[in-house]
């Protein structure tokens, strides 16, 4: 298996792109399977969790092309309705296509996603959202039996947990259903609006993505269209905390600023200078972080889960006390384990993190042990005095586009062996 070996200390210098982000791309090459015309994706990144989308959707019977950054989808031959457990095993979140399918096929049968390492990954409020709106769902044998015996309509959904995959699938099933969708307490991240964006520049009528009231008027017919895939902001948020651990000044190019508007206070706090135009983030560190009192994970615009890990490793060398509050995902501790083994003082209780700053970490053998987290690991390396060797970079490889080239650019001496 392949791992990163990273010599380090190494301050973080220079400018560096931000590729687009997963978990836009993922819902949006779902969405594809709704438009009767070609789709052209630009600033897909170059991702496994994307090759599985690509094979689902050629599963499914779509033509798939990449070139480069830009994934080209034409479903109008799409014929099949399932995902086989494969597929569904190698990408859990290949529930987003759920809706999707369901809406084009008017059924759909996938295996039950297993958990991952964030804990059980429950998809319950996918299914009663699209019960509600027609679906007969049967769960047996970890398998999802969905059909729609009439047609989709339109509901009123309140959601208990504004859950984005939830948010998403219901956009994809209401967006063609028999009437109107109104969908409370709705997710408001920017990937879902990304995804309103592309669905309604297809001929879709989606109104108040951002906020936490969606309304869908459904439509008969969607037609394909050309759509540039909004910036990682985690990936951004990961590439920022391995600035301001390692003391660097970047500056971080083609990323919307808005949306680390929950992220981007927490590195001042830390004492870093953070300044923002248009597209560009520019970062610059001072010799030793201060503490940042509190994080606590929340649904957008609060903090982001995905960001925990990478910034709780840029605490373990500040000055004094951070306190995490995990409040999404069950198990999102794992890399904690593994920042010890690189000499950081951190004690887990529960969904709290306490993390004692240190004045050092030092290299040693650590294994990522889910993508985030994994990406944490690597920052850590950056830091760290001596080799640090990543191993299961796997999880890495499915939300950071060649994270080593990435780092080589802003002067970090790391390799892929
Ligand atoms: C999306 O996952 C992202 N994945 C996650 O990013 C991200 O951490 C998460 O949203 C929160 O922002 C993709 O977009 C592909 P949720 P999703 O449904 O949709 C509970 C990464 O690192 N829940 O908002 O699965 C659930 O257990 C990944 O890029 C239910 O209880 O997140 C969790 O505690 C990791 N029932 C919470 O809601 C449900 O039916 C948030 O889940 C659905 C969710």
């Amino acid at each position: 298996m392949a791992n990163l070996v990273i010599q380090g200390p190494s301050r973080l210098n220079g400018a560096l792109s931000v590729h687009g982000a997963k978990n836009s791309t993922l819902p949006l090459m779902a969405a594809t399977l709704l438009c009767d015309g070609e789709c052209v994706l630009h600033n897909c990144p170059q991702l496994s969790d994307v090759d599985a989308s690509t094979r689902i959707l050629r599963h499914l019977g779509c033509k798939v092309i990449r070139e480069g950054s830009t994934v080209t989808v034409d479903a109008r031959n799409a014929q099949y309705w399932d995902i086989p457990d494969a597929l569904m095993r190698e990408m859990r979140s290949s529930i987003v296509f759920l809706g999707a399918i369901i809406n084009r096929m008017h059924k759909a049968t996938l295996s039950f996603p297993g958990g991952c390492e964030l804990g059980p990954r429950p998809i319950d409020l996918h299914l009663q959202a699209l019960r509600k709106m027609g679906v007969l769902i049967e769960e047996d044998h970890g398998c999802l039996s969905c059909s729609v015996p009439e047609h989709l309509k339109g509901a009123s959904i309140g959601l208990s947990f504004p859950s984005v995959g939830a948010t998403e699938n219901i956009l994809l099933a209401a967006v063609c259903a028999e009437g109107i969708t109104v969908v409370s307490n709705a997710a408001r991240e920017p990937e879902i609006c990304d995804l309103a964006d592309f669905l309604n520049a297809c001929g879709a009528k989606i109104h108040g993505v951002g906020d936490s009231t969606i309304i869908i008027e459904g439509v008969r017919h969607l037609s394909g269209c050309e759509h540039r895939v909004i910036p990682d902001r985690i990936a951004a948020a990961t590439y920022l905390s391995a600035a301001a651990v390692t003391g660097g000044d970047i500056e971080l190019k083609d990323v919307v600023p808005a949306h680390l508007l929950p992220v981007l206070p927490v590195f001042e706090e830390s004492g870093c200078e953070v300044s923002v135009d248009q597209n560009r983030i520019r970062l610059k560190a001072p010799d030793r972080l201060s503490r940042v009192k509190s994080i606590r994970t929340m649904p957008y615009p609060g903090f982001p889960t995905d960001a925990q890990a990478p910034i709780m490793t840029m605490t373990c060398l500040a000055k004094g006390t951070s306190i995490f509050v995990e409040n999404i995902f069950e198990s999102r501790y794992k890399h904690v384990g593994e920042l010890l083994r690189l000499g950081a003082n951190i004690k887990v209780e529960g969904r709290v993190a306490i993390v004692e700053g240190v004045e050092r970490l030092s290299g040693a053998p650590v294994e990522a042990a889910d993508l985030r987290g994994g990406a944490a690991l690597v920052v850590a390396g950056l830091a760290a005095g001596g080799i640090t060797r990543v191993g299961g970079i796997h999880h890495i490889d499915r939300g950071y586009e060649n994270i080593e080239d990435s780092f080589k650019t802003l002067g970090a001496e790391i390799k892929r062996i």
